[in-house]
């Protein structure tokens, strides 16, 4: 069967064997399905942060474990239980109408409740990880359920053990959340609170992240893209310091002793904004973004991705790196 309508690259590439889960009990039979056939097993969400560059060998199952649980008891918390399949934007707005603090600002992100851990999703001064409490995983071997606190999941920028050493034996099947019954709301990120035209509110601040995004990042939906598709590079102070010098209108933000710079604004300056080769480019309105415009294979993407990584190299010597997932997993990948 195609991935295409499972990846939001919409690559074309096959699945040898393919499986919806929507409960529980069908993914652990799943699992154990794959170890008695010897098969490898992928689990994939809504493949919103995925870029798939070969047919995947082995079985590929989609996680569509639904269901949200609330528990308003306590009069300060909201601890809320969410299937890993629920969509994550669904899950914001249901918060921000219950009245619930939180998670305003991830608005939009696309891509599954699930996936949010995977990456640590990061939006407007805001990670999961700070909302987050444990996390609900299955183990591919052992189909054993079980919980891990957060502060065990490794969370850092983008990353956390999910997308490192867990990545080949967990698989993520809820999430637990606590959300603020009171006001708190985080506007200092760039120039969010200047923004605002009212009243810094639930609603407002919810409605203005979405707008700032659907201003300047591609809908899936309408354009083919996984989001950014780098990181922001983490660099040291001399090396900022010497940037600085030479560059005086780069864009920075301190990052504890270290500075992260904005890729965006790197690969801008380095020219590529808006570039197009074959049938994908740089996304006019936001060049951390690439985008497919008719390609069914990732070889465009992938030597656009070089392309801009040896630009923004030579120009300020500074190494790019991804941000999707890839797959097949470089190391499963068959005749390596
Ligand atoms: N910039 C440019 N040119 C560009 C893009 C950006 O000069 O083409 C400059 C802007 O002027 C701005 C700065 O770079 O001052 C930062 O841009 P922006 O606020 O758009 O954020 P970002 O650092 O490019 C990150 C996340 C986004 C997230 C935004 C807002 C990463 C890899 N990306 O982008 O996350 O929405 O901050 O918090 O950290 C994603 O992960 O898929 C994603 C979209």
């Amino acid at each position: 069967i195609s991935l295409k309508a499972f990846n939001t690259f919409r690559f074309d590439y096959e699945a040898e064997y393919f499986a919806i889960a929507d409960n529980l009990d069908s993914l652990r039979a799943l699992l154990l399905w794959g170890k008695e056939n010897d098969q490898i097993v992928t689990v994939i969400g809504s493949g919103s942060n995925l870029l798939i560059s070969g047919h995947v060998s082995g079985l590929v199952i989609i996680n569509r474990l639904m269901g949200i649980n609330a528990d308003t008891s306590n009069s300060e918390n909201v601890t809320l239980r969410v299937a890993a399949g629920e969509e994550w934007h669904k899950l914001v707005e249901y918060t921000v109408y219950q009245n619930w603090y939180g998670i305003e600002n991830l608005a939009l992100i696309p891509g599954t409740a699930g996936a949010a851990p995977v990456q640590n999703i990061g939006a407007y001064g805001v990670e999961v990880k700070d909302v987050l409490s444990k996390v609900q995983v299955i183990d591919k071997q052992t189909a054993d359920v079980f919980w891990i606190p957060a502060e065990d999941c490794g969370f850092a920028y983008r990353n956390s053990h999910f997308k490192g050493k867990w990545k080949d034996n967990l698989i993520i099947t809820a999430i637990e959340l606590k959300l603020k019954k009171q006001a708190e709301l985080e506007l200092s990120y760039g120039g969010l609170h200047s923004q605002l035209k009212g009243e810094a509110t639930l609603k407002s601040v919810f409605e203005l992240v979405c707008e700032v995004r659907e201003s300047k990042l591609p809908s899936p939906a309408k354009i083919a893209n996984a989001g950014s598709f780098f990181k922001n590079p983490i660099v040291s102070q001399e090396k900022h310091t010497s940037l600085k010098e030479q560059f005086p209108e780069l864009v920075s933000f301190a990052h504890g002793e270290q500075y992260k710079l904005a890729a965006g604004w790197l690969i801008d300056q380095a020219g590529w904004k808006g570039k197009e080769y074959l049938g994908v480019g740089v996304y006019p309105k936001q060049a951390l973004v690439l985008v497919n415009y008719s390609e069914s294979s990732a070889n465009a993407l992938l030597a656009l991705e070089e392309k801009v990584k040896h630009a923004v190299f030579e120009k300020y010597g500074v190494e790019l790196e991804r941000e999707p997932v890839e797959l097949p997993i470089p190391s499963l990948r068959q005749g390596d």
